[in-house]
């Protein structure tokens, strides 16, 4: 790909942050924001930008998406070959305490994006959309045809609403739109609050793990590598076509049971299993699992890294990094 230029919001975050160190390593200029919500510790943001900072074509402003208008590029003559929507509150339990404050990022937020769209007359925009606006629907795995209707968080159905409101952009304005739905991302970088993260570092520090349920929950967990591989490609998808909607799962394909998953960890930190059983916690869905033949179809998207490799690659950028959960 010739050299681009890229706005992406929540580059700061976990996944904001991978996606945009790959675009600048490949001579990409970047131009993000994110306003470092305190969902999780800003150390964290702060250590990821600073990753980023070391890339000339890397530039910063501190935002929240609702005060899009005010950052120096809306105004700018600084035009965007695409926009990669990523920023978002996420995380489905605390958006059952705070509906409102999902309501207002994600889809006041989202309609800001649309209008900074607008005002740029960028022709591009790639979304984070999410597994969870399927719901606890019983057929797996989940296509992007299903029905999309019975969202069981406010985290899902602000994601679901935004898919809507960028269909109306698309409509409105002719807006080339890649709604990406992402299945449960792990990796280097990883959003403290997620439990691979809890569970690793409790286990390390020989504390019980709680598992909501009876383990038998399934997640399609999908490594970060292969979401910005996905996210890339997406890209190249909208900025080659014209007249483009389209909605694609990003997932690993193989899902794995919450007690599969943390067997696993207490293998890979050769520690004897402590687990504590819970009731099932309000808004989690069931299973998920991704059918991504389109993703294939249309992005040549294969995952390629197993959940295990994912894993290893995981602890071993925690153990170089030192960060904990519950910090
Ligand atoms: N991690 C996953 O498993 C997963 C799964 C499905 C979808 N997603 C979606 O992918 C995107 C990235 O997720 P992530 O895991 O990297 O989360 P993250 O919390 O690490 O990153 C999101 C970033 O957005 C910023 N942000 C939040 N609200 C904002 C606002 N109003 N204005 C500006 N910045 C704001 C945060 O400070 C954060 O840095 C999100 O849209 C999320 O909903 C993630």
């Amino acid at each position: 790909m010739t050299e681009k230029t890229f706005f992406v919001t929540g580059c700061a975050g976990f996944i904001g942050s991978h996606v945009a160190e790959r675009l600048l390593s490949q001579g990409h200029n970047v131009y993000g924001i994110d306003n470092l919500d305190p969902f999780y510790p800003r150390k964290v943001k702060e250590d990821n930008l600073n990753i980023l900072y070391n890339y000339s074509r890397f530039h910063f402003e501190k935002y929240s998406l609702e005060d899009i208008r005010s950052c120096t590029w809306y105004n700018s003559n600084t035009t965007f070959d695409c926009i990669i929507h990523l920023a978002a509150r996420a995380g489905v339990r605390p958006s059952i305490e705070r509906p409102s404050d999902y309501i207002k990022s994600n889809i006041l937020g989202t309609q800001e994006v649309i209008n900074f769209a607008e005002k740029k007359q960028c022709e591009n925009l790639l979304f984070a959309s999410s597994s969870s606006i399927y719901g606890n629907l019983s057929t797996l795995p989940f296509s992007e045809d299903m029905e999309a209707s019975k969202p069981i968080s406010p985290y899902a159905y602000t994601k679901r609403t935004n898919e809507l409101q960028l269909y109306e952009a698309h409509h409105r304005m002719g807006l080339n739109v890649c709604c990406l739905r992402f299945f449960t991302v792990f990796g280097p970088r990883q959003r403290p609050d997620l439990a691979i993260c809890k569970f690793i570092d409790l286990i390390k520090r020989g504390q019980s793990i709680s598992l909501y349920g009876d383990g038998s929950t399934k997640r399609d967990y999908t490594f970060v590598e292969d979401i910005v591989d996905g996210v890339l490609s997406a890209t190249k998808f909208l900025m080659n076509g014209s007249g483009i909607y389209e909605i694609i799962n990003l997932g690993g394909g193989k899902p794995i049971a919450l007690s599969n998953m943390a067997d696993l960890i207490y293998e890979k930190l050769d520690k004897a299993p402590k687990i504590e059983y819970r009731p099932m916690q309000e808004g989690d869905v069931n299973f998920t699992h991704a059918d991504i033949t389109k993703a294939f179809k249309l992005l040549q998207y294969q995952p390629k890294v197993s959940f295990s490799a994912g894993l290893d690659r995981y602890i071993e950028w925690l153990n170089e990094n030192g960060q904990r959960a519950d910090f």
